[in-house]
């Protein structure tokens, strides 16, 4: 490839997405919400280049993580409340936006979420669609729908009550009232609480150690990790078994446990 067309290529990708921006670094794929003058609301057409570059990045080979992260003072404050305000019960149900969201959740790649600033109403959904969250010192969290006469409708009541348990989550819900990324971290809904200055390289560093794993152990580990809200334990454990006796037709299972014999580091390709 010539240095124009790497450029050009560069450039069309730069200009395909008018709400988010995509960066590719190596092996790590970065997401970033881009809508800075509405603190990144969720609108319809952010959502929908989110799922599409989402889907892409999950198809790339090259990419084996993804980074999703928003600006220094909004990861999102949500859906976008001047998109809904006027929406009827039908007219939602015939849009249907939510469905949009089900296609991040079905992203097969991990996703580490790098949250500074507001991560509110449907932001805060959003990173609990992501498998890994690190947040600024600054980030605020909340489930402020209740303060507009709505609930969470994006997972916030399921997912969040999940991690937080039934009488954390309720207040937070019933009260609307946004918490600090200490809380958040002791909550268990934050893997680390970060500097603001250095919350992407701790992402990108997450991201690099996951990068080096095998490809295929990664996406079932993801896999068999978010059975647990979906099946009973025994349900769950007999998935976990056969996902593990699957890797062992793979290269990489072979390289991996031969690297360990042979001391030295394994190289896995995702085959
Ligand atoms: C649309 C929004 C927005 C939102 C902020 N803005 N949040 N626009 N939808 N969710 C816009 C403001 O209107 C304003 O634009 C600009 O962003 C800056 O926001 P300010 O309010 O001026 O900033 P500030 O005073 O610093 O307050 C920040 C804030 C507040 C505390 C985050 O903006 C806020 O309360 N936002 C709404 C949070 C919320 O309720 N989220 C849940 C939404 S419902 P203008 O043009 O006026 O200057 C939801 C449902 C999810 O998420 C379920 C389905 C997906």
């Amino acid at each position: 490839m010539t240095a124009k067309t790497i450029e050009e290529k560069e450039m069309s990708t730069a200009t395909a997405y008018k709400n988010i921006r995509t960066a590719t670094e190596g092996a790590i794929a970065i997401v970033t919400l881009n809508r800075p003058q509405v603190l990144n609301a969720l609108n319809t057409e952010l959502m929908t280049e989110l799922a599409d570059a989402m889907q892409a990045f999950d198809h790339d080979e090259h990419v084996r993580v993804i980074i999703l992260t928003g600006g220094e003072r909004a990861f999102a404050a949500g859906a976008d409340i001047k998109e809904m305000a006027e929406e009827s019960t039908v007219s939602m149900m015939l849009r249907d936006n939510l469905a949009i969201w089900d296609r991040i959740r079905f992203i097969k790649k991990p996703i580490i979420a790098a949250v500074s600033g507001f991560a509110l109403g449907g932001g805060c959904e959003l990173l609990m669609m992501c498998d890994i969250v690190v947040a600024s010192e600054t980030a605020q969290f909340g489930q402020p729908e209740i303060n507009i006469g709505v609930i969470p409708g994006a997972g916030g009541t399921q997912r969040l009550t999940r991690v937080l348990g039934k009488y954390r989550s309720m207040e937070i819900i019933l009260t609307g009232r946004p918490f600090s990324a200490k809380e958040a971290f002791d909550l268990g809904l934050v893997n680390k609480v970060v500097p603001v200055e250095v919350l992407l390289d701790e992402a990108r560093a997450m991201a690099t150690e996951i990068a080096k794993k095998s490809p295929l152990a990664v996406r079932l580990a993801k896999e068999a990790v978010l059975k647990t809200y979906e099946m009973t334990l025994n349900e769950g454990l007999q998935f976990e078994r056969k996902s593990f006796y699957m890797l062992f037709d793979s290269k990489d299972q072979k390289e991996g446990m031969r690297a360990f014999m042979e001391k030295r580091p394994a190289n896995f390709t995702g085959r």
